[in-house]
């Protein structure tokens, strides 16, 4: 919040109000009349913003890669008007996983699992707070907090010009891809012994009859059944918000508020990653090369290893959590799944 707006609880929500309304407006259109507006709202000045390159592609005869993203952007803004009703407002706290480069007019809304690290990395360097190869930063440096500045610390009327102003990006991957892969990665690896110190010794508690001291005492083997059944306890959102590598896309990123540009994919990294910094005037920086072809079909097999262990009575369940952002992102439901 902006320093205006604190002192009064009244004034405070009076501020706060305006903002969201704005927050909460339609997505904005590409159009020429709002383009006019960009002069003033794009802080980076002298070239044409990244936004003003989409509607550049968009206007002229498209390229496969411009017209496969404006039809992820319509299908998001139809699956929106389709399955949302009407949300409460959004504050900017909850614009916290939208991340900010005022030097190129980027914001990105990371999703942890879908490549996040290494767009961290990648707008690191954009942004010249490291130098050199993007594989070269550390993870830790990457995802230290406070290194990349966030929405959330602007204030509303700052927000919201950045908003109107810039391209607005998010990638997304297959839901229980990013699950599976949330749950190797803090439950099912030795090395993640924080994850499994702060959820896993809670999983076992309260999902493990007469378990074992030692995994009350480390929550070091938790199952995937177990897992799953902590998510879909009702306690659990009750207690405090999913952590945000399991947490929902769209409850991370709130597409249907914001408006975002490009929808990027997990399963088309390298392509959606050199389409947005194509736009973004750095084409000349490489982004990290994603998994090999290998490594994606081995994240699927791990997928379907997994669920297809889970009744279908939970299944059903999980893709009912879930529900949403396979609807948004134009995601199937997976083959190996018995949800009738
Ligand atoms: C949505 O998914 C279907 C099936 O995979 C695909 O044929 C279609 O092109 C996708 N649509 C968009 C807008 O991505």
């Amino acid at each position: 919040m902006g320093r205006r707006c604190w002192p009064r609880r009244a004034l405070a929500a009076a501020c706060l109000g305006a903002a969201l309304l704005l927050l909460g407006a339609a997505p904005r259109a590409l159009s020429p009349a709002f383009e006019n507006s960009l002069g003033s709202g794009w802080l980076g000045g002298k070239r044409r913003s990244p936004l003003q390159m989409l509607y550049d592609l968009d206007q002229g005869p498209r390229s496969a890669l411009a017209e496969v993203h404006r039809q992820r952007r319509d299908l998001l803004r139809r699956a929106c008007s389709r399955h949302t009703r009407r949300q409460r407002l959004l504050g900017p706290e909850d614009l916290r996983h939208v991340l900010v480069d005022d030097a190129h007019g980027l914001l990105y809304c990371y999703v942890p699992k879908v490549a996040c690290t290494n767009w961290k990395r990648v707008l690191l360097a954009l942004s010249g707070r490291a130098r050199g190869d993007p594989l070269a930063i550390p993870a830790h440096e990457a995802h230290a907090p406070g290194r990349l500045p966030s929405l959330a610390d602007f204030s509303p009327a700052e927000i919201n010009r950045r908003l109107r102003a810039y391209l607005a990006v998010l990638f997304v991957r297959e839901p229980f891809e990013r699950l599976a892969s949330a749950y190797r990665n803090k439950f099912a690896r030795p090395y993640s012994a924080a994850f499994q110190q702060r959820y896993g010794t809670r999983i076992v508690r309260r999902l493990r009859p007469r378990a074992h001291p030692d995994a009350l005492a480390r929550g070091h083997d938790v199952r995937f059944a177990e897992f799953l059944a902590y998510l879909l306890d009702p306690r659990t959102r009750r207690e405090e918000p999913f952590n945000e590598h399991w947490e929902r896309a769209h409850a991370l990123c709130h597409p249907c508020r914001l408006r975002y540009d490009v929808v990027g994919k997990f399963e088309t990294l390298a392509e959606d990653a050199a389409f947005v910094l194509g736009l973004v005037g750095a084409s000349g920086l490489r982004f990290p090369a994603p998994p090999p072809r290998a490594k994606g079909a081995a994240a699927r097999d791990l997928a379907e290893r997994l669920f297809r262990d889970i009744s279908p009575f939970y299944q059903r369940r999980l893709f009912d959590l879930y529900r949403m952002d396979f609807l948004l992102f134009n995601y199937s439901a997976p083959s190996y799944l018995r949800l009738h």
